[in-house]
């Protein structure tokens, strides 16, 4: 592992966070997906009407939210990041899970995604996100829309986001849903898409649990592969329908649409001045040291 940093050194602390990503005992070997995912739900509470929930914060160390049974299995992502937390001090919890995800995504062979630190580990109570705000993958598209419009985003953008189904898989034991969207699920790319409009998935009950999810076989390593019941709603929604097609054919329009639909989500709840400190009144009790 690399060494220590002065205060501020966000190119060392990615370069140990691209150091522990090789995890050959781990899921596919790689704890990418999974530093993605926590980078994900630290903000997707993000409630726009109220202003609470976010990335800032990182309320997830706490029962409240990090015992939400949406944020099952992230435990695994929190603990990677330990020793990089213990090699660079200085650097609060919100800002290393966003960072790592970002940092993972490109290692992974996705987009460079803009970044910004400051974020605090102050807690303000009364902006505890409530439990319920992350998405239910059994639902349709009524469900994402409530979800993500919450947020901010719209149609365009939500298909975009979801093109992260590429990396990882689900997990019995975290999710109840189990099984991977790609045949290489630590490679970031449009196949998510691609798979989604190619192959023909039929619904299957996953015998012990009765959850339904719907699976198809990898026409190339013939492998079973899935998709939860609301990525099946991106191509039964027209709307979202168009842009799971247009995604497809431009890898590299994807790819652009998602680094910054992305960092606009690492960002959501957080307010920046010209110089871009951050100007949360919260923020004051705590961000990094500098
Ligand atoms: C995994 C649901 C959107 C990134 C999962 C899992 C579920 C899920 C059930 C499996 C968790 C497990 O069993 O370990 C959903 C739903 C979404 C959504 C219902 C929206 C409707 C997103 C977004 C991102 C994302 C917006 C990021 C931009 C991931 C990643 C994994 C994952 C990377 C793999 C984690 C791993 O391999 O451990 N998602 N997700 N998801 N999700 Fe989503």
């Amino acid at each position: 592992m690399t060494g220590s940093s002065r205060p501020g050194d966000f190119d060392a602390v990615r370069k140990s966070v691209i150091d522990l990503l090789k995890q050959p005992e781990y899921d596919d070997g790689s704890a990418g997906p999974v530093l993605v995912r926590l980078a994900w739900h630290s903000a997707g509470t993000y409630d726009a009407e109220t202003d609470t929930g976010g990335s800032n914060g990182a309320g997830m160390r706490y029962e409240s939210e990090g015992g939400d049974p949406a944020n099952a299995g992230l435990q695994h992502a929190r603990l990677f990041l330990e020793p990089v937390k213990r090699q660079h001090p200085w650097i609060t919890y919100a800002d290393l899970w966003t960072l790592a995800g970002v940092t993972a995504i490109q290692a992974m062979g996705g987009p460079e995604i803009p970044w910004f630190p400051g974020r605090t580990d102050y807690v303000d109570d009364s902006k505890l996100p409530p439990r319920g705000r992350l998405p239910d993958a059994a639902q349709g598209s009524d469900h994402i829309r409530h979800i993500f419009y919450r947020m901010g985003f719209n149609d365009r953008e939500i298909v975009a986001l979801s093109g992260a189904h590429n990396l990882g898989r689900c997990h019995t034991a975290n999710s109840g849903f189990e099984g991977k969207w790609v045949n290489n699920p630590t490679r970031f790319s449009n196949q998510y898409f691609r798979l989604l409009i190619s192959e023909e998935w039929k619904e299957k009950t996953l015998p012990d649990s009765g959850i339904v999810q719907f699976a198809a076989v990898d026409p190339i390593t013939e492998e079973e592969l899935m998709m939860l019941p609301t990525d099946m709603a991106l191509i039964h929604d027209q709307e979202f329908l168009q842009w799971v097609k247009v995604y497809a054919q431009d890898k590299n329009l994807f790819f652009e649409d998602f680094a910054k639909v992305f960092s606009k989500l690492m960002e959501l709840g957080i307010t920046r001045d010209a110089q871009g400190k951050i100007t949360n009144s919260d923020n004051e009790k705590g961000g990094y040291i500098s």
